[in-house]
């Protein structure tokens, strides 16, 4: 079986959040004897690009809303990845050094048709076309109704939802930019009087994902507009959960951290990662360590941290540390914050890869509020690491996070996304890790526990075959 993902993201090459690390591990657990996975994204101008070379394997051109744009597939001289590795170059468009910005309609549609122009020209069609999020939500729709297609329509396709939040919209002024198809069914494109990519896709795909399974019925009922289309779709809807590349997620072999280590040596290992964090971010290291890492907006409930971080260093029992960008407004407050809290709080407000996997193996806790987890990644590395989740129970961390309260419960759980519910459980917290028999047992527990690619490899595997 030839299964061929579509993304905008993918791990190392170009990452934003969880699409680029979920993109960059499922086709190599997908490849085997008998399955052969490949990916194709954009072109960007980034570190990963400047730093490999590449060689052209098809170039031609695309029609552009009546403009003829030029576009080359290119792929890696040198095969450094676990998987094949197609790039979109279009410069205008793609070759930017960002993923996303206010230009994406234009430069998303432009991707999509030419990776489908391409396709035209490969000799065997894939088995299965598998699209990833709104990017590339208007394939769906092109396989099945674009006339320049009709070789396709026979291709089973699948849409993963990794956030429903983002959809693509655009006006349909802009409908002349996607190549020809029946108008009496321009209705799949529509979603509320605009064309909504995602919804197009949920539409048209002959299945729908989502990244876990309590998010799939969470989306039932709120879905940023879409509820009533999910819940008609259920039919063809399925939530499987991701998994974790627990040969880049890995403690013992890790090359970012500081020191590596097992669930035997965890004690010395976690201890240095935590000492150079404390040392790096003038932090107190006898005191417990409470990590957030991920981007600033309101669905990771950030917009909380400035008050729930005031509140829980109070009481100077605790130390905070925080990786992340977005929102300017609670950037600029958690900046300020350390003047207040200095020797127990800091913030990096910014991107690093690097710093991320030294926080995950040298925090005690990491925390995780979210009002919406479509799955999250965060709480899974930090169990592999050895670092306790509190987490919001919603989405992907009500389906990986049990309390410790429950049996063979190991997190630390909320329900609510308040200051005070937080708070509390930060306090939790504090008080478990003051129990260093408890908080010990907890930690080797975690490290145990498997969430990597190869039960949710298999799931999409059935899926691909109950379709194909
Ligand atoms: P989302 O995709 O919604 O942002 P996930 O939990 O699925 O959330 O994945 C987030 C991924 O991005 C993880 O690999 C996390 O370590 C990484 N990440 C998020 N923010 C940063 C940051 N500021 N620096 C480094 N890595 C980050
Ligand atoms: C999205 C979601 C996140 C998920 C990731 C990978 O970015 O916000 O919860 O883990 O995709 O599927």
């Amino acid at each position: 079986m030839t299964i061929t993902h579509i993304s905008a993201e993918c791990y190392p090459v170009a990452k934003v959040g969880g699409l680029a690390d979920v993109v960059g591990a499922l086709p190599k657990y997908q490849n085997s004897e008998n399955v052969s996975s490949l990916v194709i994204m954009p072109f960007y101008d980034n570190k990963f690009t400047q730093e490999h070379e590449f060689y052209s394997v098809h170039s031609d051109e695309i029609l552009f809303g009546g403009t003829l744009v030029a576009f080359e597939v290119l792929t890696l001289k040198q095969k450094s990845l676990d998987f094949d590795i197609y790039f979109v170059d279009i410069p205008e468009f793609l070759f930017k050094n960002y993923v996303y910005s206010h230009d994406d309609t234009e430069r998303f549609i432009a991707f999509q048709i030419a990776v489908l122009d391409w396709m035209t020209s490969w000799e065997y069609q894939p088995d299965i076309i598998h699209c990833h999020d709104h990017h590339t939500g208007l394939i769906p729709f092109m396989l099945q109704e674009s006339y320049r297609y009709d070789a396709f329509r026979k291709i089973p396709n699948i849409i993963t939802i990794h956030n429903a939040q983002y959809q693509g919209w655009f006006s349909h002024i802009k409908v002349g930019l996607i190549p020809p198809f029946n108008f009496n069914h321009v209705g799949l494109l529509d979603w509320g009087g605009t064309i909504n990519p995602l919804a197009a896709a949920i539409k048209c795909a002959w299945r729908v994902t989502t990244v876990s399974p309590s998010y799939m019925e969470e989306l039932k009922l709120a879905a940023n507009g879409l509820e009533s289309l999910l819940s008609a779709e259920s039919d063809k809807c399925i939530g499987i959960l991701n998994g974790i590349d627990t040969e880049v997620w890995n403690p013992e072999t890790d090359h970012y951290i500081v020191k590596n280590y097992n669930v035997k040596t965890v004690k010395q290992g976690a201890e240095a990662n935590k000492k150079y964090l404390c040392e790096t971010f003038d932090l107190d290291f006898d005191k417990p360590l409470f990590a957030f890492i991920g981007r600033l907006v309101d669905e990771k409930g950030s917009d909380l941290f400035p008050e729930v971080f005031k509140q829980a260093l109070e009481n100077n029992n605790l130390n905070i540390l925080l990786l992340g960008s977005g929102n300017p407004f609670v950037e600029d407050q958690l900046k300020k914050l350390k003047n207040d809290y200095i020797g127990t709080y800091n913030a990096f407000i910014g991107y690093d890869e690097k710093l991320s996997h030294i926080i995950y193996a040298g925090a005690d806790f990491l925390l995780m509020p979210s009002r919406v987890e479509p799955c999250g990644l965060n709480q899974m590395y930090a169990l592999r690491y050895g670092t306790i989740p509190i987490v919001r129970s919603i989405g992907g961390l009500k389906d990986t996070v049990i309390d410790i309260s429950k049996e063979n419960g190991f997190g630390i759980c909320h329900n609510n996304v308040t200051v005070l519910e937080i708070t509390n459980a930060i306090n939790r917290g504090v008080a478990l890790y003051n129990k260093p028999s408890e908080y010990k047992k907890t930690r080797s527990y975690i490290m145990g526990i498997d969430h990597s690619w190869h039960v949710s490899a298999q799931e999409y595997l059935n899926l691909y075959n109950s379709i194909n």
